[in-house]
């Protein structure tokens, strides 16, 4: 058989959350990154960054999709061969919209296929929780569509959810970046049984609302206390924004991932409407904005 020397591994956004469902739940949109990883007859890496915000990637060891790929080989317990990576970006980093997971899947997934797959998908995945610290981003990026997953005694449980069909999301993204990390840090280490029971209900409101398409149940099932309301004061303009979206007709939104891109859910008479208004709302604060009503991603990280 002859043996692969280059792979193109596409690996699809992901907004994690969804209101209620902090680290546990994440959807895969169609905003894509593509790492092509070449064996090289160097001795040294090379790392080459097209796209957007293509000049605050680092190009040196220190690069996400490149430890990710020595991680996988270290795995294996062989050392990772001198490789080009070729890296052209369509998500907009450190927005809230798993840019990182694109990284870690990218390297994972390129380096087993150059390793003649000897990690199965779901210890790929594994790897890849390990990595993130959180499976709400690589679980769907890998897997595509709406995944919630759990650990479990035995490992990850992860579920594929339904999503009506009616439903379109929106993704307003400010040109202003929010790191994982120092919105993570704003974050209470406890919660008091109230909140939690408030998250439980609304996150099976949620589930039903994604289901069925249920604008009521869809409202009331993006309502959160465990992260959101202590976020929201890091995103200028936040309230804003979502009066603007609701006023639009969106059925509620939620900050994507650890933000600060806001998501709205809305289905498709009020898509453009609820567009603009988010766009605008931040304009008024001085804040450009890209905002765009995109796709339910299904197919997940795709190599060719
Ligand atoms: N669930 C994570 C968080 C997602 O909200 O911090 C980060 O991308």
């Amino acid at each position: 058989m002859m043996k692969t020397t280059s792979v193109t591994v596409t690996v699809p956004a992901t907004t994690a959350n969804l209101g209620p469902g902090f680290d546990c739940i994440g959807v895969a949109l169609s905003l894509y990154n593509r790492l092509k990883f070449s064996l090289a007859d160097t001795t040294t890496i090379k790392i080459i960054v097209t796209g957007k915000e293509a000049s605050k990637i680092s190009t040196d060891k220190s690069n996400l999709a490149y430890q990710a790929f020595v991680k996988l080989y270290e795995h294996i317990n062989k050392n990772p061969p001198p490789v080009l990576i070729e890296i052209d970006l369509g998500i907009p980093l450190a927005r809230g919209l798993g840019s990182s997971a694109t990284a870690i899947i990218g390297g994972l997934v390129g380096a087993n296929q150059l390793a003649g797959n000897p990690l199965s998908e779901t210890e790929v995945m594994n790897l890849a929780i390990a990595m993130e610290g959180h499976p709400d981003n690589v679980v769907p990026a890998l897997l595509g569509g709406c995944r919630l997953t759990a650990s479990t005694s035995s490992g990850w449980a992860v579920c594929d959810l339904p999503l009506h069909p009616d439903i379109v999301p929106v993704v307003a993204i400010p040109d202003f970046e929010l790191s994982t990390e120092a919105a993570r840090q704003v974050l209470p280490k406890e919660f008091s049984r109230a909140d939690a029971v408030f998250n439980c209900a609304h996150f099976g409101i949620l589930l039903r609302g994604l289901e069925t398409g249920n604008g009521d149940w869809l409202k009331a099932g993006m309502q959160d206390k465990i992260h959101q309301p202590y976020r929201k004061s890091l995103i200028k303009g936040y309230e804003e924004v979502r009066l603007a979206a609701v006023n639009a007709g969106a059925y509620e939104i939620a900050i994507s991932g650890a933000g600060p891109t806001l998501l709205a859910l809305t289905n498709s008479p009020t898509t453009s409407t609820v567009a603009k208004a988010m766009a605008d709302a931040w304009k008024n604060q001085g804040i450009t904005t890209e905002v765009q009503a995109v796709k339910i991603d299904l197919r997940g990280t795709v190599c060719n």
